[in-house]
């Protein structure tokens, strides 16, 4: 596996790879890689020639309290991981290359990154197109993983390839989860061991949700009963949850056409996120 370190290096290796006739793939993330990353770096491995990881913790989409420096690095841990799945190039820039002074371009998604996470997390959402756009803009990869776990981050980075015209095709990977159901998170390693039980309340509403909606519960009743079952557990703080059309992230009337319900909450000091999609025709009330 090649590390290549800066933009101007990451973009010639690719360049060179693309000119040789290979199909690129790129998987985006922040490292501390589990289970989740190596999903869809099997995918892209499966779907293309060669395939690019890149590790970059990104400090535009944190904010001013958020753990950016306290955020999981594991660099070793990570290239060992990647070495054995075969990855071809890793591109691991440091903060000082990717944001040099008067880096000053933002790419801001618009009102689609105001939504879900984007209302908790003002400016997250900027952080992540601008970064995103730009780590394609280095690989130009044919085609880039993406986890359904962020899921209103799959919005956002749709919205910005159609509206950029971007020449990547997005793939997304279903959610992996451990074995209880708790969806892998970088962050789930913050928990203590009372915070990881608590910590499956989100995957237990959410699967009861579905099969309330699959009993013909409407898009109202599944807010209600997520929104109440949260708040009545006393160790977990309701951030949002959210019955929405998966492209736009808005609040859908009826169940008829699928729709994505997806909460956060806070465990402790730990924000988590999980969701789940729901197929078109439910049967509604
Ligand atoms: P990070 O949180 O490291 O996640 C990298 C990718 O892994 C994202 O596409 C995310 O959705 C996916 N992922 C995380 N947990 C997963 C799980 N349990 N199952 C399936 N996929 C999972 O998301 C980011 O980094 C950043 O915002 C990034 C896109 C890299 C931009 O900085």
């Amino acid at each position: 596996m090649r590390i290549c370190r800066t933009p101007a290096e990451m973009y010639a290796v690719c360049r060179e790879l693309r000119q040789a006739g290979l199909t690129l793939g790129l998987v985006p993330t922040m490292g501390a890689l589990h289970q989740g990353h190596m999903s869809l770096v099997a995918a892209a491995k499966s779907g293309c020639d060669a395939v690019a990881v890149s590790i970059f913790v990104n400090p535009t989409q944190f904010g001013p309290s958020e753990d950016y420096s306290a955020y999981p690095r594991t660099f070793e841990e990570d290239c060992r991981k990647l070495e054995a799945a075969g990855v071809d190039l890793l591109f691991a820039p440091v903060a000082e290359d990717m944001y040099p002074v008067g880096n000053t371009t933002l790419v801001d998604p618009g009102e689609i990154g105001r939504r879900l996470d984007g209302a908790s997390r003002p400016g997250h959402f900027r952080g992540v197109a601008t970064i995103v756009t730009r780590l394609f803009n280095i690989v130009q990869p044919n085609r880039a993983y993406f986890g359904q776990k962020d899921a209103a981050q799959v919005a956002v980075i749709r919205n910005i390839v159609r509206d950029l015209n971007l020449a990547v095709d997005v793939v997304v990977c279903p959610i992996v989860r451990e074995p209880d159901g708790l969806a892998m998170s970088s962050r789930n390693r913050y928990l203590s061991i009372e915070e990881r039980k608590l910590a499956l309340v989100l995957y237990q509403v959410l699967s009861a949700a579905a099969q309330l909606a699959r009993s013909g519960a409407n898009a109202d009743a599944i807010r209600d009963y997520l929104q109440s079952s949260i708040a009545a557990s006393p160790d977990l703080r309701l951030d949002y949850v959210a019955v929405v059309q998966p492209d736009t992230l808005l609040a859908v009337p009826d169940l008829s056409a699928g729709a994505l319900v997806a909460v956060a909450a806070w465990v402790g000091k730990t924000r988590l996120i999980d969701n789940l999609l729901l197929p078109p025709g439910l049967p509604e009330a």
